[in-house]
Formats: C-alpha cells, sequence, structure tokens
C-alpha cells in the first residue's frame, strides 16, 4: 500500500483530498496545525471511510519539526495543501504568508530531498495568470505581476518546486485550482471558514442561512454580458480526484517533466449573477444581495482549458454546478458555521 503524506489534511481542499486517496487504496498521514481548520475532520473522514488517517499536530514553520518528522518514515508522496490562502489579510500581512507558504515549502523540499521522497503534488492557484489575455485560460498563459503576496506565495512556491525538481532529481505537479466550491456528498466535510467569508459560495450559503445580511455582489460593470465577473466554479470533489489522477501519473513514472502544471477547473465560466439565480433555484431559497464596488484586484473573466487535464491527467470535472451548489447549501445547514 503506497503512503502518501497530507499536508493541511483536515482543510476544505486536503480533507475531500483524503477520502479520494483512501477510496483509491492509500494509506494516508495528516499533518495539519488545526490553524484554519478543525479536529473534529478527522473523525468524520473516518466516518467516511471507515478508516483512520495517521494524524500529527505539526506547525510546518518549524524546521526542526519538519525534519524530525520525516525521519524513518517511509512515504511515496507528498500531496502539499497547508498554506494561507486570503487575499486581503495577505496584504496586511505579507511576511507572515511569506513565513508560512515560503518557509513551511522549502522545508518540506529539504525533508523530502533529505529521505529520497520524490513526488510531490503543489496546491496552486489559477490567481497565477492575472486577468488572462486568452480565454479559456491554457497552460502556456503568461504568468502575470502578482496582485498580492498571497498569489506570489504560488508563484514563488513553482519556481522553487521547478527548482529543486531540477537539482535533486525530484518529481512535480503544481495545480492551478480554479474555485473550488461545494462538498462532499455524504455532508461530513465541507468549506469552514473562520470569521466573515471572503469567498463567494460561503458569503451566500450564509446568507441564506441568516448568519449575514445581505451578499454584496463586486462589481456590476464588468465587459460580461451581465456586468458581473466570470470564475470557473469546480465541485471540491472533483478537485479532490483530480489530485489522485496527478499522483498516479507520478508514481507511474509518466510525467513527461520532472516538474508539470496543470488548470483544474470545469472549462465554463459562470458569472456572480448566474451563481446566485442558480443557487436560488436548486435551494429554493431566496438571496438578499446588492451591487457595491469592485474589489480590488479581481479580475473580469477566468476559466480553465481543460485540455491538457482531460487528456494527459485523464481526469475531466464530472459534477454540476447545481449539484456543487445544493452541496454547499446542505452543508451550510448541518455545520451552521458562524
Ligand atoms: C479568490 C482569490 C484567489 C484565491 C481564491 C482562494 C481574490 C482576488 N482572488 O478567488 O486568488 O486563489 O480566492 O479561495 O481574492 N464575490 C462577490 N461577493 C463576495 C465574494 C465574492 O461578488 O462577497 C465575487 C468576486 O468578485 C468574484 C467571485 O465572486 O468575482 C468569486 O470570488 P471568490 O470566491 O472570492 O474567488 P476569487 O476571487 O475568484
Amino acid at each position: 500500500m503506497k503512503k502518501i503524506l497530507v499536508t493541511g489534511g483536515l482543510g476544505f481542499i486536503g480533507s475531500h483530498t483524503v477520502v479520494e486517496l483512501q477510496n483509491s487504496g492509500f494509506k494516508v498521514i495528516i499533518i495539519d496545525d488545526l490553524s484554519n481548520s478543525k479536529i473534529e475532520v478527522l473523525d468524520n473522514i473516518t466516518e467516511i471511510t471507515g478508516v483512520k488517517p495517521e494524524f500529527y499536530k505539526l506547525d510546518l514553520k518549524i524546521k526542526s519539526n519538519v525534519l524530525d518528522f520525516f525521519k524513518n518514515k517511509k512515504i511515496d508522496g507528498v500531496i502539499h495543501f497547508a498554506a494561507f490562502k486570503a487575499v486581503g489579510e495577505s496584504v496586511q500581512n505579507p511576511l507572515d504568508y511569506y513565513e508560512n507558504n515560503i518557509g513551511s515549502l522549502v522545508y518540506l523540499l529539504q525533508g523530502m530531498r533529505d529521505n529520497n521522497i520524490d513526488n510531490l503534488i503543489f496546491s496552486s492557484s489559477c490567481t497565477v495568470y492575472g486577468q488572462s489575455d486568452e480565454l479559456p485560460i491554457t497552460e502556456n498563459a503568461p504568468i502575470k505581476t502578482a496582485e498580492s503576496p498571497y498569489g506570489n506565495t504560488k508563484q514563488i512556491g513553482e519556481e522553487i518546486i521547478k527548482e529543486s525538481c531540477k537539482a535533486y532529481a525530484m518529481n512535480a505537479i503544481a495545480l492551478r485550482y480554479f474555485n473550488p466550491i461545494g462538498a462532499h456528498p455524504s455532508i461530513k466535510i465541507g468549506e469552514l471558514p473562520l470569521g466573515i467569508p471572503q469567498n463567494l459560495i460561503p458569503y451566500i450559503t450564509q446568507t441564506a442561512a441568516g448568519i449575514r445580511k445581505e451578499l454584496s455582489i463586486f462589481g456590476n460593470d464588468y465587459e460580461t454580458p451581465d456586468g458581473t465577473a466570470i470564475r470557473d466554479y469546480i465541485h471540491v470533489v472533483d478537485l479532490a480526484k483530480a489530485h489522485i489522477a496527478a499522483l498516479n501519473r507520478l508514481l507511474e513514472k509518466k510525467n513527461t517533466k520532472s516538474f508539470n502544471f496543470f488548470n483544474i477547473g470545469t472549462g465554463i465560466g459562470t458569472s456572480v449573477l448566474e451563481i446566485i439565480k442558480t443557487f436560488e433555484k436548486c435551494t429554493g431559497v431566496n438571496l438578499n444581495y446588492k451591487f457595491v464596488a469592485k474589489r480590488e484586484g479581481d479580475v473580469t473573466s477566468a476559466f480553465a482549458s481543460t485540455k491538457n487535464a482531460n487528456e494527459q491527467l485523464d481526469w475531466k470535472a464530472e459534477k454540476s454546478l447545481e449539484e456543487a451548489l445544493l452541496s454547499a447549501w446542505k452543508w451550510q445547514q448541518k455545520s451552521n458555521n458562524v
């Protein structure tokens, strides 16, 4: 049984990926510092899969923690989710972002190098493209200067991994996520935003639940058919499955270059107003919303070309937007998070 280390394995995307890994027959070790996740998620993963993953509460910013962890462990691959991801917060506090997202990555790579572990999957983001001139966005689209320290940590992270792959004969794949949403169909795991949600879907579900008074739509004069911004929303379970496909590619030594990267989305662009209409239709709940000014740093439109992921990873997003929004709503009602 192949053993996979998942950092940030109790987080939103991490927990869904752990479930898919266990369902695919991998043995999972989770590291999480619980800074943006809850320990209960471990039990919920266990309930879904019938298997309790090995768990270590560990702060990856402390180098000795990371190097000690790797001693005497046989690990076949690493999926690295553990990172901060709030754009606005990163502008307020860039050094915390560089320390957490870059420092930890460097220590992790050192631990892998020193223990001859050479397969890494890295959580990257479509944010690396900024406002792309081409739509859908292919992997050949140029990387734009990052709009935020958070975005910069993803760009720098990819560079660090690419150079490490070259120097230390490691293999890695960066997955550039578009907008992950939804919850596991069991409704036992989902997104747990701390405080006021910054992302659209948790804000919508909290508004529908009466926790927030109304949703503010950031901008209605974008150059799009209805004036609101367009994104590529992907069900988190589909996204989780993309990690298994990427991991298998590495384990089967099919990676064409030592460092590869893929867009992970549905290929479909949906506007904020279309999201609201679809949410209202599939849940039967009406949303209070108002239009406000654009949010700084937001792009007009971003959706993925999925050709490379479809063909080279043999993976495809399968779940509908309705399914994703309905699962997010059920999760909201169950978790009642504030
Ligand atoms: C954001 C980040 C992105 C990051 C991702 C992580 C920015 C600019 N981008 O993506 O770098 O990888 O989160 O989760 O922050 N919206 C509203 N009202 C709201 C919230 C959002 O109208 O209350 C709109 C936004 O303007 C955007 C869309 O909804 O058009 C999606 O927003 P969001 O969920 O925050 O995702 P991104 O901004 O695409």
